[in-house]
């Protein structure tokens, strides 16, 4: 077994951490309190091949492994959540539909700008009805009876970069003109054309300068040239994509419980009580152990389901199961990690003044977006027995 990073990841690490630590950090806790979106910074991410980094160049992208992109979305991350889940969605939401199952045309056309960060993307499944139970989905998107159009009426619920997106990858209930059934499909919706309605920006406890916001679709005509792969396809379409993004949340996750651990580390140093730094006390020591230890098992998987995406890539096999472990194991750990990291600092990491308070409200959506923590158990349970 080889757990060295090569020559490529270390350099892409190192860049991500560089530039993430100079322009992101110094105003992550800005952006939290204004809840504006950060478009100078994603523009500057995006100048350095991070919103489409494994995109094939020739389609916008930077064309590394999936492994460069889990370190560059740890180091993003532990920056500032916010700009993590920005960053994500481009890469592992919107681009993986159209990079697995895009036609030639469509990967010009939609991926390249979005791959390059000239635009924003989105990925639209959840419904304010159906969250967890995706496939219960009621958007409508009607084929005309010459074919050439589907007519998409419907609401979608939490897109993340909703309000900013020039392109959103939509799922829907497909039908023929005569109202038979087809099954799901997506879509990908230019955002500016008549029919795709915003609705208000969603006030969040996290990731508050990731904008956020519910959209619908009001008799909006989509030509046939937009639907990604088969009429039927798009359930399998979007679990394959979750399958990707799972492994980018999880990152995600490490990068806020690395950051909040690093906090707290130094803390403990440095704080004295009874005489002595906290961090000599077995209680506060104790803490550490366990977080330390939890922050590296999730990296660990983190690393695996990116490593086995990249096999299973070959081979045609599902990563399902890495993906879920990874993304449950890690988010679960950011949310404790950071608990552990308000404690340690006492009254100080309640204050706004650090940004232990807000490693807390950001770890939280980790366990919760791209399946939250029972849907992933769910998962990797019926992997597991067989059974359902
Ligand atoms: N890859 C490919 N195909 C898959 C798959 C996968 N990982 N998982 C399931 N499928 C296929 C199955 O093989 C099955 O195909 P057949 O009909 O041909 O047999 C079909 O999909 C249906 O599968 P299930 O019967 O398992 O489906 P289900 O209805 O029981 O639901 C679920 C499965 C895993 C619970 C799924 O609904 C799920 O993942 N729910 C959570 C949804 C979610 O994560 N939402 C997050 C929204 S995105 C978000 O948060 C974005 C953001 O803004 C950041």
């Amino acid at each position: 077994m080889e757990f060295a990073l090569t020559q490529e990841q270390e350099m892409i690490q190192h860049a991500a951490r560089e530039f993430a630590q100079s322009e992101i950090a110094p105003i992550a806790a800005e952006f939290d309190e204004s809840g504006e979106f950060p478009e100078a910074s994603i523009k500057a991410a995006a100048e350095l091949g991070f919103m489409g980094i494994e995109v094939p160049e020739e389609y916008g992208g930077s064309g590394m492994d999936p492994i460069s992109y889990a370190l560059m979305m740890i180091e993003i991350s532990a920056a500032d959540a916010s700009h993590g889940t920005i960053v994500s969605v481009n890469n592992s939401l919107y681009g993986t539909p159209l990079l697995e199952f895009g036609t030639e045309e469509q990967k010009k056309k939609f991926l390249v700008p979005v791959a390059s960060g000239e635009v924003n993307g989105a990925y639209a499944l959840t419904e304010p009805q159906s969250g967890s139970d995706a496939r219960a989905m009621r958007a409508r998107a009607v084929r005309s009876a010459d074919g050439s159009h589907y007519v998409i009426n419907g609401s979608k619920s939490w897109i993340t970069s909703g309000p900013v997106a020039k392109y959103v990858v939509v799922f829907a209930q497909t039908e023929t003109a005569d109202g038979e059934s087809t099954g799901i499909s997506a879509f990908v919706l230019d955002a500016e054309q008549p029919g795709f309605n915003r609705g208000k920006k969603e006030p969040k406890l996290g990731i508050r300068a990731s904008a956020t916001c519910e959209i619908e679709m009001k008799d909006y005509t989509v030509p046939v040239e937009n639907r990604i792969g088969d009429e039927g396809q798009g359930f399998k379409i979007a679990m394959t994509v979750l399958d990707v993004g799972r492994i980018g949340i999880a990152a995600q996750s490490v990068g806020i419980a690395q950051a909040a651990y690093k906090a707290a580390l130094e803390y403990s140093r440095e704080r004295k009580a009874f005489g002595s730094a906290i961090g000599s006390f077995q209680a506060i020591q104790a803490k550490l152990a366990d977080m330390k230890t939890r922050i590296e098992a999730s990296r660990l998987l983190v690393l695996q389901a990116a490593w086995s995406k990249a096999q299973c890539k070959k081979t045609g096999a599902k990563n399902t199961l890495n993906a879920s472990m990874a993304k449950l194991f890690a988010s679960e750990t950011a949310m404790w990690v950071s608990h552990q990291a308000v404690q340690i600092h006492g009254g100080m990491g309640y204050s706004k003044e650090l940004p232990l308070e807000r490693y807390f409200r950001d770890a939280k959506i980790t366990e919760i977006y791209e399946g939250t923590s029972e849907i992933q158990r769910m998962v990797i349970g019926r992997l597991e027995t067989g059974l359902r």
